[in-house]
């Protein structure tokens, strides 16, 4: 069985350069360490954190008088304000990418025009730019749930993990309705790219696995693509997960990552399929689960390497 990796696929810039960030921080700073919920959506890194001091909080409240990192999805003016309010020193590992849709979405505001902002309204990120818009900005998910727009002009930003259809299909439906559009894309490219390699090779392989925290929004978008494809696709967070019927009678599985999921993880993914290939299709083993004939005794036992 061939194990295809992505083209693209793990590590993000804006994920490492945050984590690049906290790690430096924790190597100089004494004090305590703060981020405001996980660092990043990777379960095994978060913990990792913890092991060298960086605690995960979910209310600034609980950080007077430590350092709190701002993480790569970034955070509303409110919270820089409470922050300052509270003497909290604070590290800003916005990814720039995020920190670009801030400013778009604080510059149309001003402006006095609408922001629709595309996303998912219960992400972190998608919050933060909204405090970017003074809470006057609207969030929708996709371009159904526009109805009749009253404003000749409305502005456009995107969450960064966005589809660039779905950011497409919203432009477009203000456009249909004579309205001018401001339409700022957001979307990172490291988001596109993932998701171009995700697709490509979920199409040229026999199952795929998504490796990537599972509240992790760009992981589970790019799950959301492969099983598009109608290739069988599996999310998993860990080596552990793997199950060796996924691939039973499997020539080819590609492997792919969300943008918060470490290499080391990726790697292990990859020797645990090789080995579970061993277990299934290799020339000598044979399922454990099926009962065979012991060639000694002549009793059903399960699981027996015939050699
Ligand atoms: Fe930044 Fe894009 Fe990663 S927005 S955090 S580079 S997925």
């Amino acid at each position: 069985m061939q194990v295809k990796v992505a083209n693209k696929a793990g590590f993000c810039y804006g994920v490492k350069r945050a984590l690049d960030l906290a790690l430096t921080e924790a190597s100089n700073n004494a004090g305590p360490i703060y981020t405001l919920g996980p660092l990043i959506h990777n379960p095994q890194v978060v913990r990792d954190l913890a092991l060298q001091g960086i605690q995960e909080l979910s209310d600034l409240d609980q950080a007077e008088g430590g350092t709190v990192i701002i993480r790569s999805h970034g955070v509303g003016p409110e919270v820089l304000e409470k922050s300052e309010q509270k003497k909290i020193k604070l590290l800003d590992a916005t990814c720039p990418f995020v920190a670009r849709a801030q400013k778009y979405a604080r510059e149309m505001t001003e402006e006095g025009i609408p922001v629709y902002i595309l996303g998912d309204p219960g992400h972190p990120e998608v919050q933060g730019i909204l405090g970017w818009t003074k809470g006057k900005g609207i969030v929708v998910e996709s371009a159904d749930e526009i109805s009749r727009v009253e404003h000749p002009r409305v502005g456009v930003v995107a969450q960064t993990t966005q589809p660039l259809t779905n950011y497409q299909r919203l432009v477009e439906a203000f456009q249909k309705q004579g309205v001018e559009v401001d339409a700022r894309n957001t979307i990172c490219h490291a988001t596109g790219e993932r998701q171009q390699a995700a697709w490509e090779l979920a199409q040229e392989v026999d199952v795929v696995v998504v490796v990537g925290g599972k509240t992790s929004a760009n992981t589970k978008k790019l799950a959301k693509l492969c099983e598009e494809t109608g290739t069988p696709t599996y999310h998993i967070e860990s080596a552990e997960e793997l199950r060796q019927e996924w691939f039973r009678d499997c020539r080819k599985v590609g492997l792919t990552a969300g943008a918060s999921t470490p290499d080391a993880i990726i790697e292990e993914v990859k020797r645990r399929m090789s080995e579970l290939d061993q277990m299934t299709n290799g020339d000598e083993a044979m399922d454990p689960a099926m009962e065979v004939k012991s060639p000694r005794t002549g009793e059903l036992v399960k699981g027996v390497v015939v050699q």
